[in-house]
């Protein structure tokens, strides 16, 4: 299992309770939230972790070694699953991800049982600290590289907005949790490593309208995170269950 961030108490309160027969991630992406859930609920009987890129798929199904765990590539707009076949559903920093938000909500709750618990962890934007605002400025450009690349990628959602999405979720027992860090990095060894990640995204730009306008960004970043630091941009966790229809 690959290793897992240390979250806040608070994190671990909301998930300890849980105790899924079968789970779904939704956008898993390599499975880096799968092997968070797998180290903090209260215990699982299996994960099914789903995404649309094959490649991370394939990266997420090398990094795990639990008969428990599996990936498969699919759509989360249309889901390859029966209706009321999990008793838990997981999605983690990919609401902003999803080109049909609606269509994938829609599809969340009809392959979930009634009373299923729901689990969303997402970043938003209401950083407090430079260390923070570095990381979702670092955030934000390496979204609008994706965009630059045809890739749907919107920018982080406000605390409130997010609020507002998930309270239009329509779950019983609704609970949230905050993680927010005041720590960051400031020394040249961890900015030199970021401006190595950065110059690999912005790579991935070169030749397409914006690759002008995203290299001088990428610039200031990285002037920026070698004078303030780089943390950790904030994140909630909410988690309630799914009402009857
Ligand atoms: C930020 S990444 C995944 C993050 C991951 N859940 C985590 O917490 O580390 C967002 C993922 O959404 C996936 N994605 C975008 N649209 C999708 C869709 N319609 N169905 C499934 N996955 C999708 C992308 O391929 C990408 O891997």
């Amino acid at each position: 299992m690959p290793e897992t961030p240390q979250i806040p108490e608070a994190f671990e309160a909301l998930l300890r309770p849980i105790r899924p027969a079968r789970l779904l991630d939704v956008a898993t992406g390599v499975g880096q939230f799968v092997g968070l859930l797998a180290e903090h609920l209260g215990g699982f009987d299996e994960i099914i972790g789903i995404d649309t890129s094959e490649k991370a798929i394939e990266q997420a199904r090398a990094q795990f070694n639990d008969p428990r765990i599996h990936f498969e590539c699919a759509d989360a707009e249309r889901m390859p699953y029966p209706d009321d076949s999990f008793d838990a559903v997981a999605i983690s920093n990919s609401l902003h991800h999803m080109e049909d938000l609606p269509s994938v909500l829609a599809e969340m709750r009809r392959v979930l049982a009634p009373h299923a618990d729901w689990i969303v962890m997402e970043m938003h934007d209401d950083a407090t600290t430079p260390g923070a605002r570095n990381a979702l400025d670092l955030h934000r450009w390496a979204a609008a590289v994706d965009r630059a690349l045809g890739r749907y990628h919107e920018p982080v959602w406000g605390r409130s907005v997010l609020l507002s999405q998930l309270d239009a979720l329509g779950l019983a027992d609704f609970r949230t949790a905050e993680w927010a860090s005041d720590s960051f990095d400031l020394n040249a060894e961890a900015a030199d490593r970021m401006a190595e990640t950065i110059d690999r995204i912005l790579a991935q730009a070169k030749g397409t309208p914006n690759a002008g306008v995203l290299s001088d960004e990428a610039e200031r970043l990285i002037e920026r995170i070698r004078s303030e630091g780089i943390g950790q941009q904030p994140f909630l966790l909410a988690v309630g269950r799914q009402r009857p229809a």
